[in-house]
């Protein structure tokens, strides 16, 4: 059995679908606001955990919001911006999530979701996104305090699947997570979807490289039960 720690955001659910409510009020200038948007919400996760002043991802998504409106000079009124801030908590599951975490679960692995995002809000996009019954447990780096790529919410990880650190995965479509769990010793698979887009060069090589998740029940150790 292997421990399967799924990134959510890029991984498991697909950001891109906050360009849906975004439309209505930045029009064409929706891709420039959704870069933005996401680019900022990493920063300051990141800046946070160096930092070491933990604030809950969707505060951290609403600064990000607000930083991104200011940069790419689109306005939407205060009362909304809570609503988009929630918005996330509803994007759509990538096709292949829900019959690769099938899959890997009938061969017997267990598979958590692990994320930086808030107990609650990955409670209701996992419902949303059809994926809460097919995961054996959730995990938010809420309990820890601080946000991924600290050592610290990778070994939360290890503790709570209940296996072996070179038994335990993180699968992510994030290069940034895939090397920040290979630094503390899990075993990782990279997600690659756009085979356009390389790996961060850095000191480190994935264990896995697929470019589907379902991919990942056809390859040892997955394959093998
Ligand atoms: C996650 C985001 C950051 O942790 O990808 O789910």
């Amino acid at each position: 059995m292997q421990v399967i720690g799924f990134d959510v955001f890029g991984t498991l659910v697909d950001p891109a679908g906050i360009a849906e409510p975004l439309r209505p009020f930045a029009g064409d200038g929706t891709g420039a606001l959704v870069a933005e948007w996401r680019r900022s919400q990493l920063e300051y996760a990141f800046r946070r955990a160096a930092m070491g002043r933990y604030q809950p991802f969707d505060r951290v998504t609403r600064g990000a919001l607000d930083r991104a409106l200011a940069v790419t000079g689109i306005d939407i009124p205060e009362a909304d911006r809570e609503d988009l801030v929630a918005a996330w908590t509803r994007l759509p599951a990538f096709p292949d999530a829900a019959p690769a975490l099938d899959s890997l679960r009938a061969r017997g692995h267990r598979c958590l979701a692990f994320s930086n995002g808030t107990a609650k809000g990955l409670q209701a996009l996992l419902d949303h996104a059809g994926l809460a019954s097919r995961l054996d447990d959730v995990l938010s780096v809420e309990t820890v305090g601080t946000y991924k790529p600290a050592p610290a919410v990778y070994d939360h990880l290890v503790a709570t699947g209940g296996a072996d650190r070179n038994a335990t995965w993180l699968v992510s479509g994030n290069a940034w997570d895939v090397i920040g769990a290979g630094s503390t010793g899990l075993a990782t698979a990279w997600l690659q979807r756009d085979e356009r887009k390389p790996f961060d060069p850095w000191d480190y090589t994935p264990d896995q490289v697929v470019a589907t998740l379902t991919r990942l029940a056809e390859l040892p150790p997955f394959s093998d039960a």
